[in-house]
């Protein structure tokens, strides 16, 4: 009777009494490889400002070739945010507002964007999901439906870290994050450029700019210039468990997404971290 009291008053735990700061005592417990939840799913990332901003022209090819993908992929997409989002930042660093009361809003773009495109995605069943489905449901969502759709943008929100007034984890963030934590076979970025350059290929040294065919976290982190991948997207890949590469490809040109899914090389190959755990 007093070893029963004891079991329910002393729950077994290898982390009990240890600070859960000390490495040394965490890591024999928390540094294995975590499981893969959905090791079938392929996640990609369309971009706000580089496709869905373009409107029909940019969005309808794109929808016609996930269409044609389903049967062969299942599929968590993501949207970015565009204009709307870059509109809403600027009122609101103008107001004086804090990243935290910016990431929100311009995160409520993504979403928009995500139920445009599961509208057109609806007559093969493809809906709009909110976060905490994508969380906890996203399983039996796809057992239903090759496809789901959802905002590319990690929900933040007002905890978002207060280092810069424009919010540092966007969509490309918040895409990869998902992705890893879900244990997916693999994240595809889709942009309106052939991949990563050197420079931007439409700045003003666009002409000098070369197309990197690979490039890794590290690399990325050295690089000086603009990239079409949020900064802290770089930083969080470098931890990654499971992703082991990012591809970024063009979504302009047809059937680019289709061979990135069946793992050729057709835009820039981003190695993460998660090599080497
Ligand atoms: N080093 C670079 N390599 C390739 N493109 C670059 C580079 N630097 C800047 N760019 C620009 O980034 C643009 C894409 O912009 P951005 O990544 O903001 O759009 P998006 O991904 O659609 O937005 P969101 O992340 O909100 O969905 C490209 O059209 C290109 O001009
Ligand atoms: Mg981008």
């Amino acid at each position: 009777m007093a070893n029963t009291t004891n079991t329910i008053k002393h729950v077994a735990s290898p982390l009990a009494r240890q600070t859960l700061l000390d490495s040394e005592l965490t890591d024999p417990v928390a540094g294995k490889r975590p499981i893969r939840l959905l090791p079938w799913l392929q996640v990609v990332k369309i971009g706000g400002r580089s496709i869905m901003d373009r409107g029909r022209d940019a969005i309808l090819p794109i929808v016609d070739e996930i269409r044609k993908l389903l049967p062969e992929h299942r599929l968590l997409i993501l949207t970015g945010a565009g204009i709307r989002a870059r509109h809403v930042y600027g009122v609101g660093l103008d107001l004086g507002l804090p990243v935290g009361s910016l990431a929100p809003l311009a995160a409520t773009e993504a979403g928009q964007n995500g139920h445009i495109l599961a509208s057109l995605l609806a007559p093969e069943s493809v809906s709009y999901v909110e976060h905490p489905t994508i969380a906890n449901q996203l399983a039996i969502h796809l057992s239903a439906a090759r496809a789901v759709v959802g905002s590319a943008f990690p929900p933040y929100h007002h905890h978002e870290f207060p280092g810069s007034r424009i919010p540092p984890h966007r969509a490309d963030t918040g895409a990869f994050l998902l992705a890893d934590a879900l244990g997916a076979a693999g994240l595809t970025i889709i942009e309106d450029v052939d991949g990563v350059y050197t420079a931007d290929p439409n700045g003003p040294d666009g002409k000098k700019a070369q197309l990197l065919r690979e490039t890794s976290a590290a690399d990325l982190a050295k690089f000086k210039g603009t990239l079409p991948v949020d900064r802290a997207f770089v930083e969080v890949i470098a931890t990654a468990r499971h992703i082991e590469h990012v591809q970024v490809v063009n979504g302009l040109v047809p059937g680019r997404l289709t061979a990135a899914l069946r793992g050729e090389h057709v835009g820039t190959i981003i190695h993460t971290g998660a090599r080497q755990v």
